[in-house]
This record gives structure tokens, C-alpha cells and sequence, in this order.
């Protein structure tokens, strides 16, 4: 399959170790998963896993009792994650949301993470899903939130006036497309106040992480507000 079309994501993929510690301190707090259950429960189903990077989640569903197929342009992130779970019959497949190595009407839920479906340009990977889901499926985009919490603080933080970052055009595409937006509250809980500005520092500019300390001090923990986009098939 031709993948030419993928980028690179510099948080996961320079620092897949750091970014195992950002999906451990996300995962301490349930309350994003409980609201992922509520959605589309997996155990039992078939879930589609697009952008799945190392298979942090792919691997919890897995376990979890779902059909999992983890798919994934990245070879070196793919790597990562088939070494990550080899005995749990997960399917870890290479390709993008674009070029999804799917049959059309096979997935129950398809899933996506913080991965590619970030609103407008995302057309062909959304076509592609719509394709692949059965009848009575669900999509779930999970994004960050930009209204609530430390990390939409940070992020407004981040981008300044860079008027590429659009929120409100963002929920205007999904809504474009029939989705229903569910914001969910969570938080990151690091292990160490040391830990947690590791983390920040792969997913922001240095002085937005430096700005950010002065204000609070160290600390271990941050809130954390999402954005969850869902379409029924
Ligand atoms: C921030 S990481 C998130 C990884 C994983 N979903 C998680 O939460 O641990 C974004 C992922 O999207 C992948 N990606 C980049 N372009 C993509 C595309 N066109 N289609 C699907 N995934 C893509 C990256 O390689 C990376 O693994």
C-alpha cells in the first residue's frame, strides 16, 4: 500500500517512552474511559483503532474483550506496538486514515485518539470510516478541548495568535458532518512533579512550559478537558 500522505507526530514518535508516562498519567484518571464506554462499549465488538502509535489503548481494549485492529502509518511506531502485545490477537495493521487495510461494513467502533481527525482536511480519512463501519456503528474522534482545563490553558498558551488554530471552525466541520460533541472533564496524574514536566515539555514549546511552572510551581497533576466527536453509522 502506498502511505505518502501521513505526518509524523513529533510527541509520540521522539519520545515514545515520555509518551507512554502521558497515556499512564491520562489513564489514572478513568473518568474519559467511563465516558468511552457510555459511547460504544468494546467488549465483545469489533474496534478500530486508527492512529494507534505504540497501542497503549489498542492493548486495553484487547484485554478489555474486543476484536482490536490497530492501524498505523508510522513503521516505527508500529514496531513499538506489535512488540508491545504479540500474544493478544490483535490485528496491527500498517496505514493511515486515508488508506484504512479494512474490509467496508467490518467494525463495530472505530476509534481514533488524538490521531489525524483534528477537523477540517480530515474529509478522506472520514470517508474512509464511513466506509469500513457496519450499520449501527460508532466513530469516536477523541480531541483536546480548548475551552476547559490546564491543558486548553497550555494550549491556548501554545499557538498565541496563530489564526490556523480555529476551535470554533473545527466544531463547525464536525457538525458539518453529523457529529454530536460530548465534552468529557479528566486529568493527567504524573508520578512525580519531575514526570509531569517531561510530559509537557514533548507536547509544548519550552517557554509555554516555562510560563506555565512560574505560575503554578511544580506540580503532578493537571486537569484535562476533552473533546469527544461521535457519529452513528
Ligand atoms: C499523538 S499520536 C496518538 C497515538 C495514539 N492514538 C495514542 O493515543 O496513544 C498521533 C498518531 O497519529 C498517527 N498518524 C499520523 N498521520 C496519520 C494518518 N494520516 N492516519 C492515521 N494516523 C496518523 C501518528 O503516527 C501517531 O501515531
Amino acid at each position: 500500500m502506498r502511505l505518502d500522505d501521513w505526518v509524523r507526530a513529533p510527541n509520540i514518535s521522539g519520545n515514545p517512552a515520555i509518551y507512554e508516562r502521558e497515556n499512564l498519567a491520562l489513564a489514572r484518571d478513568g473518568r474519559l474511559d467511563l465516558a468511552l464506554r457510555e459511547v460504544a462499549d468494546w467488549p465483545g465488538r469489533t474496534l478500530l483503532d486508527v492512529g494507534c502509535g505504540t497501542g497503549f489503548w489498542s492493548e486495553r481494549y484487547a484485554r478489555d474483550g474486543a476484536t482490536v485492529l490497530a492501524v498505523e502509518p508510522d513503521p516505527a511506531l508500529l514496531a513499538l506496538a506489535q512488540a508491545r502485545a504479540a500474544d493478544l490477537g490483535l490485528s496491527w495493521l500498517r496505514g493511515s486514515a486515508e488508506h484504512l487495510p479494512v474490509p467496508s461494513d467490518h467494525v463495530d467502533i472505530a476509534h481514533a485518539r488524538f490521531a489525524y481527525f483534528f477537523g477540517p482536511g480530515a474529509e478522506r480519512g472520514l470517508a474512509e470510516v464511513r466506509r469500513v463501519l457496519r450499520p449501527g456503528g460508532t466513530f469516536v474522534a477523541i480531541d483536546n478541548s480548548w475551552r476547559r482545563g490546564d491543558f486548553a490553558e497550555l494550549l491556548r498558551d501554545a499557538v498565541g495568535g496563530n489564526a490556523s488554530m480555529d476551535p470554533a471552525a473545527t466544531d463547525a466541520w464536525w457538525r458539518d458532518q453529523g457529529a454530536q460533541r460530548i465534552d468529557v472533564d479528566g486529568g493527567w496524574r504524573a508520578t512525580s512533579a519531575d514526570e509531569l514536566e517531561q510530559i509537557l515539555r514533548i507536547e509544548f514549546p519550552g517557554d509555554t512550559v516555562d510560563r506555565f511552572l512560574a505560575r503554578r510551581g511544580p506540580v503532578d497533576r493537571l486537569s484535562y478537558a476533552f473533546a469527544l466527536f461521535v457519529i452513528r453509522g
